[in-house]
């Protein structure tokens, strides 16, 4: 088996707990996978070496939360929010209109870009839900689209209650035959527990159908304003929150009693101009935060987790070896893994792990 020693590392992230960046370094990549990382000092020889040129090696990003299938856009709303509006749930449905005229192969065409998008800005594992279909057919194929791309697909047919259907009605659909046909699609169920959206009592029924579907729970919540969900996901044990950006004292106490990630979406309030979620108070509190790019048509079209790093550090009080843990060691916690791959965009990662993972560690040996 072949072995490539990447040298000249002017930083090398790790997030080992003894040693979470390392100057100076080197890694040794053997087989698709990382057989060593450390010092350049101590590494050992290997068949081929590439000198990258003192730029740093970091794991790959873990975008945990993105709305990518979908067609059509929502410029006109952005523009009239820039002018006097704000945002509101109700917007999802003019997607909605325009994702259910679209083909599976316009649907596929559109993810395949922006998944490249994603890629290139060093993306390596992202997160795809459904939320534009809103019927059984329409959430079927948005998750069966999605899972071209990821196995982190996730169920959200609980988006809005789409036209045509008392909100009763439709958490029927969503917990039953819905369900049943979006399921052997999804990892993930998810719920927009917003005013708006859905309540606290629906969100907890359409959670608990799907986790008796064999799903994994998730929820947007506190998004617009203060509300039941961050503290309902915390009752769950979910493994994570996201939005968290209107939060009380009793939703910081939950989340840092419950071990849920808050996962924070910093390019949804630059494209709503909604306060910025404050994560220096959640980190102060033990709460564990991911940061994530919510890439979706209506607030907040960026793909970049770059961007939404910069913001976290310029606007939410992280430094940037927060933020940059909070995209991928904490992003891939927020996908219940612990190393991720993408095999055509090797990165870094643990020794014994494919090389496009979240985690590196051990610096300084195998292991
Ligand atoms: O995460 N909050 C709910 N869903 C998306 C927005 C959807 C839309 O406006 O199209 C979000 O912000
Ligand atoms: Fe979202």
């Amino acid at each position: 088996m072949s072995s490539t020693v990447l040298t000249n590392i002017g930083e090398l992230v790790t997030w080992h707990p003894d040693r979470p960046i390392v100057e100076a370094a080197a890694l040794v990549v053997e087989g698709g996978k990382v057989a060593w990382a450390g010092p350049a000092a101590e590494a050992p020889a290997a068949d081929t070496a590439y000198d990258v040129g003192g730029r740093a090696v970091l794991p790959g990003f873990v975008d945990s939360h993105s709305h990518l299938v979908f067609a059509g856009d929502r410029a006109r709303e952005f523009a009239a929010r820039m002018a006097v509006e704000s945002y509101s749930a109700g917007g999802i449905r003019t997607t909605v209109r325009a994702t259910r005229a679209a083909t599976d192969e316009q649907l596929t065409a559109h993810v395949a870009r922006l998944v490249a998008e994603m890629r290139r800005q060093g993306t390596t594992t992202v997160e795809i839900k459904s939320g534009y279909g809103l019927s059984v057919r329409d959430e079927a194929r948005s998750l069966a689209v999605a899972r071209q791309f990821t196995d982190e697909t996730t169920f959200l047919g609980a988006h809005v209650v789409p036209e045509g259907i008392e909100p009763a009605a439709y958490v029927d659909l969503v917990t039953g035959p819905m369900l049943e046909a979006a399921a052997p699609h999804a990892r993930w169920i998810d719920v927009f527990c917003e005013r708006g959206a859905f309540d606290g009592d629906q969100a907890r029924s359409i959670l608990e159908a799907g986790a008796a579907a064999g799903l994994l729970p998730r929820l947007h919540a506190n998004q617009l304003g203060p509300g039941p969900g961050v503290r309902l996901a915390c009752e769950l044990g979910l493994t994570a929150v996201d939005h968290c950006t209107y939060l009380e004292d009793a939703d910081v106490d939950a989340l840092a009693a419950s071990g849920t990630i808050a996962t924070l979406l910093p390019g949804v309030e630059f494209s709503t101009r909604q306060p910025w979620p404050d994560a220096r108070r959640l980190l102060d509190a033990g709460v564990r935060v991911a940061l994530a790019s919510d890439c979706n048509p209506g607030s907040c079209f960026t793909s970049s987790l770059p961007f939404c790093l910069a913001l976290a550090v310029r606007d939410m009080g992280m430094t940037p070896t927060e933020a940059l843990r909070a995209a991928t060691q904490t992003g891939a916690a927020a996908l219940a893994r612990t190393s991720r791959t993408a095999p055509a965009y090797p990165s870094s990662a643990r020794p014994g792990s494919p090389a496009a993972a979240s985690e590196v560690a051990a610096p300084g040996g195998r292991v």
